[in-house]
């Protein structure tokens, strides 16, 4: 499993700025988080089809990129999958590994996963190609394609709108990073270039205390 430098020698200050937000908010996020899949039918539904899917064809290991606290990559192993989180946030894969001992977490970039090609049955993204400028997405698209293997599923959330929002306060602390609301015919259209087949899109009105509308894009890798 990999793990990323922490140097930033040459690393987009994105990726730095994505990093330390997160280390900084870990803790809070989880547990402001707790409970939300709990409240959202429409998410485990489709995690769930995803699940089904990865087991009908035969299962094998999946990965959850992006894992933050593993709230999602638990819920994929309560449904039976074999399941792993890797995600760019120290902290985050700490919190992760305290709340979830059974699994393995490492951290690790979308867009360089420490991964053999074909290796995976599929891949969900859950929030967390968020912090990707939507011109770097076909870089994680390419990526995604190298390691799913054909036939193989990725699952992609991602709040939608086509704009940029950047936040100086997150979870109760000061920090400063970008959140890209991507547009999901744009998405869907990266994906299809990099060689995936869009098969579910789903949108949603936001709810709770979100600010948009969310977006769901299940694709298998041709
Ligand atoms: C909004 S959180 C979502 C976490 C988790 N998927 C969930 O739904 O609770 C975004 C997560 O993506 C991670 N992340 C952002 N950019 C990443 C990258 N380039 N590679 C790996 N993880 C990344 C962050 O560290 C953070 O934990």
């Amino acid at each position: 499993m990999s793990t990323v430098s922490t140097s930033g020698a040459t690393e987009p200050s994105h990726v730095t700025q994505t990093r330390t937000a997160y280390d900084t908010v870990a803790v809070d996020y989880a547990r402001l988080l707790d409970g939300e899949l709990a409240r959202s039918p429409l998410d485990r539904a489709l995690l769930g089809h995803f699940a089904e899917l990865v087991e009908s064809g035969g299962g094998g290991p999946v990965v959850d990129v992006g894992c933050g606290p593993g709230r999602i990559t638990g819920h994929l192993a309560s449904l039976g999958l074999d399941v792993s989180g890797i995600d760019l946030s120290p902290a985050m894969v700490s919190e992760a590994q305290r709340r979830h001992p059974d699994i393995a977490f490492s951290t690790g970039s979308l867009a360089a996963l420490d991964l053999a090609d074909a290796s995976v049955a599929g891949v969900v993204a859950w929030y967390s190609v968020i912090h990707r400028p939507p011109p770097l997405l076909p870089d994680v698209f390419a990526e995604l394609h190298r390691v799913i293997r054909p036939n193989g599923l990725l699952l992609l959330a991602f709040q939608l709108g086509g704009f940029t929002v950047r936040h100086e306060q997150a979870y109760g602390h000061e920090v400063t990073f970008e959140a890209h609301r991507h547009d999901p015919d744009s998405v869907t259209g990266q994906l299809g270039q990099a060689g995936f087949r869009v098969t579910v899109r789903t949108e949603r009105a936001a709810q709770d205390y979100e600010k948009t509308p969310q977006a769901f894009l299940l694709a298998r890798r041709e």
